[in-house]
C-alpha cells in the first residue's frame, strides 16, 4: 500500500528552522493541516507584512526564537523537543544581502548550518534531516541543459558560494558521521527561486510588481528577457515532504548521498516579462502598462540555472504538478486577496490553495500526497 503525507506526518513532532520566513509559512501551514505538532526555530520575523503573521501561525506551534549560528542553543533546542523530523530552511536567502553583507551570509548559511549538522552529530532519539540548499550551489557554467546531482558545487557570488559550501560540508557529515549512526536519515534538497503569495523579500520580480501595483504605478524591471524557471512555493514543498517522508520508512539507499533537485517542468522557462504581463491580468490594481524598463542592475546574479529533476522522479516518484498558467495564477490570487485587505480570507486562501495543490497532484500522478 502506497502512504500519503498524511499518514506519514499525523501526530509527529517536526520542528522547522527559518519558519517564519516564506518557505518556513507555507511548509508549517501544509504541516498543521497534515496533522502534525510544529515547532519552529527563527531569530525574528524577517519581513512586514509576513506571511507567518498572516496566517498567525505562532499560536499554532511552539516557537524558539534564537540563533542558528548559535551551536549550544541549536543543540539544547533539538534536544528538548526531540523531534521526528526536521527541515533546515533558516538562511540568508537574498543574493542582494550577500553583497552588502558577505560575513554575515556565510556566518548564517554556513556555520548556521553547520550547528543543525553538528547537534545531529550529538543527538540519540530517532530523527529525519531534510537539509535545504538551492539550486545556486552548482558551480555555474552557463550550460544550457539542467544541472544533475553528481555535478560540481561552486558559486560566484557570496551568496551562490555560501550555499555550495554548506552543501559540500553537509555531504561530509552525511559521509564522516551521520550514515553510520542508525538513528539518523538524512537528506539534501535542492530548488531554484520560486514564486507565490505571502513573498515579500526585496529584489524579488513578484513582490516589486506586487508592491507598485498596490500603488497603482508601473513596476520598474531591469532584465526584461531574463527567462527563469518558474515554479510554485508549494512544488518544491512537495518534493521536501515526500523525501522526508520516504527517507524515514527507509525507501533510500544508505550507502550513498541522498540528494535530490526538485524544479518546474522543462518547458516552464518564460520571460520576465512574460511573467509581469500574466500576472498583471489577474490583479486589478495592476496599471497600463504594468512595467518599465531601467537600466539599473543593482548586483550580478547568475543566469541559465536550471535543474535536472530525474532522480526525484525516479527514486521518489516526485514530479512538479502545476502549469505554468496555474503557477501564475495561485499567485495572482492570492495577492489580489491581500490587495483588497482581506486578511482572515487569505487564510482559507492559503489553505485551498494547498489542498488544491495536493488534490491536482494526486489526480494527476501521485498517490502518495
Ligand atoms: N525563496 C526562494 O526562491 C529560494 C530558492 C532556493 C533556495 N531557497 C532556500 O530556502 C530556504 C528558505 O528560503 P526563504 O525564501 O523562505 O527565505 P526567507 O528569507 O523568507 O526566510 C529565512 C528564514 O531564516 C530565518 N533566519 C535567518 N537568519 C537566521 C539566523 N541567524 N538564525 C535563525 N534564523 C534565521 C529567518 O528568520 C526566516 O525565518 C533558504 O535556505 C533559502 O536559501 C529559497
Amino acid at each position: 500500500m502506497v502512504k500519503d503525507f498524511n499518514w506519514c506526518y499525523s501526530g509527529k513532532k517536526v520542528l522547522i528552522t527559518g519558519n517564519t520566513g516564506f518557505k518556513g509559512s507555507w511548509l508549517t501551514q501544509w504541516l498543521i493541516d497534515l496533522g502534525a505538532d510544529i515547532y519552529g526555530l527563527s531569530n525574528s520575523v524577517p519581513t512586514n507584512p509576513s506571511m507567518f503573521e498572516i496566517l498567525d501561525l505562532e499560536k499554532n506551534i511552539t516557537q524558539y526564537w534564537g540563533d542558528i549560528e548559535d551551536y549550544q542553543f541549536v543543540r539544547k533546542t533539538i534536544g528538548e523537543i526531540k523531534p521526528d523530523f526536521i527541515f533546515h530552511f533558516a538562511a540568508q536567502a537574498l543574493v542582494g544581502v550577500s553583497y552588502s553583507n558577505p560575513w554575515q551570509t556565510i556566518q548564517t548559511n554556513v556555520m548556521g548550518g553547520a550547528s543543525v549538522l553538528e547537534a545531529i552529530r550529538h543527538h540519540d532519539a530517532n530523527v529525519t534531516l531534510v537539509f535545504i540548499t538551492s539550486d545556486k550551489a552548482y558551480e555555474n557554467v552557463e550550460q544550457i541543459w539542467g544541472y544533475r546531482e553528481c555535478d560540481r558545487m561552486g558559486g560566484k557570488d557570496i551568496y551562490s558560494s555560501s550555499k555550495g559550501a554548506m552543501d559540500i560540508i553537509a555531504r561530509s557529515y552525511y559521509l564522516s558521521f551521520l550514515r553510520h549512526q542508525s538513528n539518523i536519515r538524512f537528506g539534501i534538497a535542492r530548488a531554484g527561486n520560486v514564486i507565490g503569495g505571502g513573498d515579500w523579500a526585496k529584489d524579488r520580480v513578484v513582490v516589486d510588481c506586487v508592491n507598485a501595483w498596490q500603488q497603482e504605478k508601473s513596476v520598474e524591471i531591469r532584465s526584461p528577457k531574463a527567462t527563469r524557471p518558474w515554479q510554485h512555493v508549494l512544488e518544491p514543498l512537495s518534493g521536501y515532504l515526500r523525501l522526508g517522508q520516504c527517507l524515514s520508512e527507509n525507501k533510500l539507499s544508505t550507502e550513498k548521498i541522498n540528494d535530490f533537485n526538485f524544479g518546474p517542468n522543462s518547458l516552464v522557462n518564460q520571460s520576465v516579462i512574460d511573467l509581469i504581463e500574466d500576472l498583471s491580468k489577474c490583479i486589478e490594481t495592476s496599471p497600463t502598462p504594468p512595467f518599465i524598463i531601467t537600466g539599473d542592475i543593482p548586483f550580478q546574479e547568475s543566469q541559465l540555472l536550471k535543474l535536472n529533476c530525474e532522480k526525484a522522479l525516479s527514486e521518489l516518484g516526485w514530479q512538479p504538478t502545476l502549469s505554468y498558467e496555474e503557477t501564475v495564477a495561485f499567485t495572482g490570487d492570492w495577492y489580489s486577496q491581500f490587495i483588497k485587505g482581506d486578511l482572515k480570507g487569505l487564510m482559507n486562501l492559503t489553505k485551498r490553495q494547498i489542498n488544491t495543490y495536493s488534490e491536482l497532484s494526486k489526480c494527476r500522478f501521485a498517490t502518495w500526497i
